[in-house]
């Protein structure tokens, strides 16, 4: 290669072979192995001119020199824009194809939420405490002792029959209801003293309105000179703050033999009002029965350990499952009970009455 015309011959070629390659070329990754091709020092056709300088006359060597950097120069120019075109291309496709339309409404995902019960147990635990009440758990494996005698319902009792129970081998019981825990609470405490306890019972009951196992909800005050007027108005607190509105509502007598007087606590029906004489809630009687309830008897004070020529007090009984169906329009009691998720996801087959 001794002329220099021969030399700028050559890289015109050069040129044009390079602008023609690079219209064929589309992406940034083709650019790059194209680049490399050229420009390697020993197989690339503008990389490897510099090695021809060997047989370059000196005088020649240095316009040589110019020309080939001149050539090396346009082309890394090229190719750099040519790369930053590219990539800008395929930025944007990417930017495309990555869009996100955030006001496409999301996936729906199934998430969790607690059982009735436990709502109706938390809702009633806060209206409670908010009233002074604390919270006592007792144990769900009882005496005969604490579940019956000391109650006032010994052996020989009439009432025992009210209440079918589970008994161990040993003798010992599942607790038909809280109110042992009211002896309990008297024995730890002593007087004055307000507590409640939600907690489950067990009775040989099985049927479409009952099951062997349920929720109930205790509750005991315990002071000097207590009225009936305060049982009266805590429960009428309990209810305006639990149903949220004002309902009609009913002490109807009743017998337990750990009160006296002992009554029953009816609300209006919540479905038709006493409007509907084929209500499938109240069956046209207008009344749900909620809660039992009286005056303490002496005797259960007594076996609390407390003085009754002291103290006297209230206690009621508030069936929880009856009030979770009552408040959220559950139908059928066993569906509390048998852990069929979709129907608690759909809002429990019902409606979210007050
Ligand atoms: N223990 C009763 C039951 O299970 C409910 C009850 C009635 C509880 C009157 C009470 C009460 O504390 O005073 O049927």
């Amino acid at each position: 290669m001794a002329d220099l015309n021969e030399l700028k011959e050559q890289i015109k070629e050069i040129q044009n072979e390079v602008k023609k390659s690079l219209e064929g070329i589309d992406s940034s990754k083709g650019l790059y192995e194209y680049k490399k091709l050229m420009l390697d020092g020993k197989r690339g056709k503008i990389g490897s001119l510099m090695r021809g300088m060997g047989s370059v006359p000196k005088e020649l060597k240095g316009d040589y020199g110019k020309n080939i950097n001149a050539l090396k120069e346009w082309a890394t120019d090229l190719f750099d824009e040519i790369d930053n075109k590219l990539k800008q291309q395929e930025r944007n496709l990417r930017y495309e194809a990555e869009k996100i339309d955030v006001t496409e409404p999301a996936a729906k995902t199934a998430v969790g939420r607690l059982n009735p019960i436990t709502m109706v147990k938390y809702e009633l635990t806060d209206i409670f405490t908010a009233m002074g009440f604390e919270v006592y758990e007792g144990t769900e494996i009882e005496t005969d002792y604490y579940n019956f005698t000391a109650l006032n319902t010994p052996d020989d009792h009439p009432a025992r029959d009210m209440q079918d129970t589970f008994y161990f081998p040993d003798g010992t019981l599942l607790r038909t209801h809280t109110s042992p825990v009211q002896i309990r609470a008297m024995l730890e405490y002593g007087a004055p003293l307000r507590i409640i306890c939600p907690g489950k019972v067990y009775r040989r009951d099985n049927d479409t309105t009952h099951s062997p196992m349920f929720n109930q909800m205790e509750g005991l005050l315990v002071d000097k000179n207590v009225p009936f007027s305060v049982m009266k108005g805590t429960m009428a607190e309990m209810l305006n703050a639990f149903f949220g509105k004002s309902l009609k509502y009913r002490f109807r007598a009743s017998y337990f033999p750990f009160t006296e007087p002992s009554m029953e606590l009816d609300i209006e029906c919540v479905e038709c009002s006493g409007h509907n004489e084929h209500c499938r809630v109240c069956h046209g009687t207008g009344w749900l029965e909620v809660a039992g309830m009286g005056m303490v008897h002496p005797n259960v004070i007594r076996a609390g350990k407390i003085d009754p020529d002291e103290y006297n007090g209230f206690a009621f009984g508030i069936g929880l499952d009856r009030m979770s169906m009552l408040k959220y329009g559950i139908s059928d009691l066993r569906l509390l009970f048998d852990g069929n998720v979709s129907y608690f996801l759909s809002g429990f087959g019902g409606v979210e009455r007050c």
